[in-house]
């Protein structure tokens, strides 16, 4: 597959970033050996039936969520991302719930995975609502019915994904960054890049891939994106 050059626009940079780029914010990713799931049960706290079962349990574990993203701030992965702004049209696809993309100062962002400062109600991801605050058992949309984070949990759609996957199609150069790989439907975007981009992954511990031509760079978020820069000037 070939490409037609076009002068007259920027590259188009897609990033695929998960827990791994917030980790310097301080933020728990979910599989390292002291992550989110070594102390929640996923089933209990991020599915639509541990919801059923115990509400207040799964209010309670994005409550803890929401409080920790309020306190933390970007770091130099996420900046580094941001800047690649001044030279690059740059689409940031990310499985993180937290805001630090935006903070950073991104402007092209899709949650795949939800975010932390919305809500929704129990029945229809149609109105959305910020919180900054607790959601607790009771508390109700104007219509009576229960609100829950905004989050995709396991064994839910993904409404997103089809978008994701057009935009990695259009991709000139591709950056994972500080994912495991191992949450579909997510990790399959890497085969839609096009054969002709640039394709790299930046993470502490490289996961494997079936992508053969992919750069990796072993290093953690910050560095890694100071390092993807010398290879894109
Ligand atoms: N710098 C770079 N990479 C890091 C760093 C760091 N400082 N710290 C950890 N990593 C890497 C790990 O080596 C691992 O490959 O980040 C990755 C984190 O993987 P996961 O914890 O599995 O997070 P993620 O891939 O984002 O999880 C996907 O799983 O539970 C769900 O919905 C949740 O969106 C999440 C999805």
């Amino acid at each position: 597959m070939e490409k037609k050059e076009n002068n007259h626009s920027k590259k188009h940079v897609v990033v695929l970033s998960g827990a791994g780029i917030s980790a310097e914010s301080g933020l728990k990713t979910f599989r390292d050996s002291d992550g989110l799931w070594e102390g929640y049960n996923v089933y209990e706290v991020a599915t639509p039936s541990g919801f059923a079962a115990n509400p207040q349990l799964v209010l309670d574990f994005y409550n803890m969520r929401r409080k920790d993203v309020a306190k933390a701030n970007p770091n130099k992965a996420h900046i580094g991302i941001a800047e690649l702004e001044k030279d690059f049209d740059v689409t940031i696809i990310t499985q993180n719930i937290d805001d630090l993309h935006e903070r950073a100062g991104s402007s092209n962002i899709i949650h795949l995975h939800g975010q932390i400062f919305q809500m929704r109600n129990v029945l229809s991801d149609k109105i959305i609502y910020e919180i900054r605050d607790d959601i607790n058992v009771g508390d109700v949309d104007e219509n009576g019915i229960q609100l829950r984070p905004h989050i995709v949990w396991f064994e839910e759609p993904v409404p997103m994904i089809e978008k994701a996957a057009s935009v990695v199609m259009t991709a000139d150069i591709f950056v994972v960054i500080g994912t495991s790989l191992q949450v579909y439907p997510a990790a399959g975007l890497i085969n839609y890049a096009p054969s002709y981009a640039q394709k790299f992954i930046i993470d502490k511990k490289i996961p494997s891939t079936n992508i053969h031509d992919i750069i990796a760079i072993e290093a953690s978020a910050g560095e890694g994106v100071e390092m993807l820069k010398q290879y894109l000037y």
